[in-house]
C-alpha cells in the first residue's frame, strides 16, 4: 500500500474523475482519504495480513493505487507500463520498490514489458489459483499484446477479456475472485463473448454484482479468508455473499471512488 499523502483528483483519466467537483471539497476529501486508508490498513492487519508500504511521491496523486504498479504471480513480478502520461512517473517508483522486495527475498524475479506495450498490473489481472489461470482485462488501459508477456511470466494460461464500459476501465473494477473460487462480476462491463467465457469457465461460481454495487465500485474488493474487504455493500450483495459463506467488511473509501478506485486498487497483493 502507499499512503495518500499526495492523493487528490487533479486530472481526469477515467469517467469517475472530476477535478472541478473535487477542488471545492479538497480539505474534507483529503481527510476522508486518510481516514479511509488507515481503516483499510487496520482491517487488513486485523485479518492477519502483513502490509508493506511504498513511500508516496509529490505530483503522483494516483500512486496510492498500488494495484497498478505490477502483477505478482508465484513470486514472479511483471512491472506495469501506464497508458496515460499522468501516471507514467510511477513506473520508476515501482521498479525501485520491487528491486527492494527482491533484495529482501519477498519476490524472486522482476520482468518488464516490451517497449510500447501498456499493461496496468493487478488492475488488469486477476490471478485465479482455483483454476490455474490468470484473467486479463484489455482495452481502456492494457493492450491485448501484453498477454504474451504476462503468460510467460505467469507460466499459466491467460484468458483475455475485452472491457467495453468506460466506467469499468480496469478488470479489477468489474471482476473479483473470492478465496473459494467464486467470481463476482459486473455483466455490463464485458462483451457478450467475454461474459459467455466467464459463464463457461466459472459456471455456478459466477456471481453477478448488482447494479447498485457496481456503480459504487464494490467489486473492487480484496478477499482474505472468508472476509471480503470492500468500499460498499448493498443488502442484496451482502446476502449473496453470506449465502456463500463470506462476510462483507465495509471500509469508507468514497474519497478514492472519486478517482475511480476502491479497496483493491489501493492494494497490491504480493502473495508471499
Ligand atoms: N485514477 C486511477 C486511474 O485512473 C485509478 C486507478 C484504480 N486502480 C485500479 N486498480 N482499478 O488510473
Amino acid at each position: 500500500m502507499s499512503a495518500p499523502a499526495h492523493f487528490e483528483v487533479s486530472y481526469a483519466i477515467n469517467p469517475w474523475m472530476e477535478p472541478d467537483r473535487w477542488r471545492p471539497d479538497d480539505a474534507t476529501l483529503r481527510q476522508q482519504a486518510h481516514a479511509g486508508w488507515d481503516a483499510l490498513r487496520a482491517t487488513y492487519e486485523g485479518l492477519g495480513a502483513v502490509v508493506e508500504t511504498m513511500p508516496p511521491a509529490a505530483g503522483l496523486p494516483d500512486m496510492v493505487f498500488t494495484a497498478n504498479a505490477a502483477v505478482v504471480i508465484d513470486r514472479q513480478v511483471l512491472l506495469a507500463r501506464f497508458r496515460h502520461p499522468e501516471r507514467q512517473g510511477e513506473e520508476a517508483h515501482g521498479q525501485a520498490l520491487f528491486a527492494q522486495l527482491r533484495a529482501r527475498s519477498l519476490v524472486d524475479s522482476v520482468h518488464a514489458l516490451p517497449e510500447g506495450v501498456c499493461f496496468e498490473g493487478n488492475g488488469d489481472a486477476v490471478v485465479d489459483n482455483t483454476r490455474g489461470i490468470c484473467w486479463m482485462g484489455y482495452g481502456p488501459r492494457s493492450d491485448l499484446r501484453a498477454r504474451e508477456t504476462l503468460q510467460a511470466v505467469a507460466r499459466r494460461p491467460v484468458l483475455a477479456l475485452a472491457l467495453v464500459d468506460p466506467r469499468f476501465y480496469h478488470l479489477d473494477t468489474c471482476l473479483c475472485l473470492l478465496t473459494g473460487g467464486e467470481l463476482l462480476a459486473v455483466k455490463r462491463a464485458f462483451s457478450p463473448e467475454g461474459w459467455a467465457q466467464l459463464q463457461a469457465i466459472a459456471g455456478p461460481q459466477l456471481v453477478e454484482v448488482p447494479e447498485e454495487d457496481a456503480l459504487q465500485l464494490a467489486a473492487n474488493a480484496v478477499c482474505i479468508g472468508r472476509d471480503l474487504v470492500m468500499g460498499y455493500c448493498s443488502a442484496t450483495m451482502r446476502q449473496r455473499l453470506e449465502e456463500r459463506g463470506y462476510r462483507a467488511r465495509v471500509v469508507p473509501l468514497d474519497a478514492f471512488r472519486r478517482a475511480g478506485g476502491s479497496a483493491r486498487c489501493l492494494t497490491l497483493e504480493l502473495g508471499t
